[in-house]
């Protein structure tokens, strides 16, 4: 039987589920695989869960996520709808500390084994880490969010962590133009995203 997407994606975070390639696995509640539609053309990927996530299992759940879901909803945006979100490391690093080069080592393959299976047309990366592991090592988020790279027939933004969007309110009106640099992006590039957040 052909599986679909949605199926294999099942099958992929059950088995990340188990996953104890690194040690965060010691110090986790939950996983956090990833959330959205197994067939987004939009991808976000942040760097790593934090302490409310890590309790829910689930990614962008805290202030920054609220902070990032009504920036979502401007552009038309939903991560139930239109999107997946997920996160370079699947597991909370202690104190929310950034995830160490050997743990986005061992645990990228889960988000590359993600990305085969949505095969997103836009990647965004939220904040410098997710940036410098996708788009390159040596990005400069506060200068370089916003701009447009291509990667494997991939377009790819970088754009500001919400929470140093928290920290800063002041950069948020620059923020904010790039998710309608973003919104005209998926206008140009991607075909059914605005569809679907009308559907049922
Ligand atoms: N910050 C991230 O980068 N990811 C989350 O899931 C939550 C906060």
């Amino acid at each position: 039987m052909i599986q679909n997407n949605a199926s294999l994606l099942d099958n992929l975070e059950k088995d990340c589920l188990s996953c104890q390639r690194c040690d965060l696995s010691r110090g986790r509640h939950n996983v956090v695989f990833g959330v959205g539609a197994p067939d987004a053309e939009v991808l976000f990927i942040g760097e790593g869960p934090g302490e409310q996530e890590d309790l829910k299992g689930e990614p962008f759940v805290g202030k920054a996520g609220i902070l990032l879901d009504k920036m979502l909803r401007a552009v038309d945006l939903d991560r139930n709808k239109n999107i997946y979100i997920a996160n370079i490391v699947k597991c909370r690093p202690p104190q929310n500390r950034d995830p160490l080069p050997e743990e986005q080592e061992l645990c990228i393959a889960w988000l590359r084994r993600q990305f085969a299976l949505i095969r997103p047309k836009i990647i965004v990366c939220l904040g410098r880490i997710a940036a410098a592991r996708i788009i390159k090592p040596d990005i400069r988020i506060k200068k370089e969010h916003g701009k447009i790279f291509r990667k494997g027939g991939v377009i790819m933004m970088p754009i500001l962590h919400p929470a140093a969007l928290l920290r800063n309110p002041a950069d948020k009106p620059a923020a904010f133009e790039d998710f309608l640099r973003l919104q005209q992006l998926i206008e140009e590039h991607c075909e059914h995203t605005y569809d679907k957040l009308n559907s049922e």
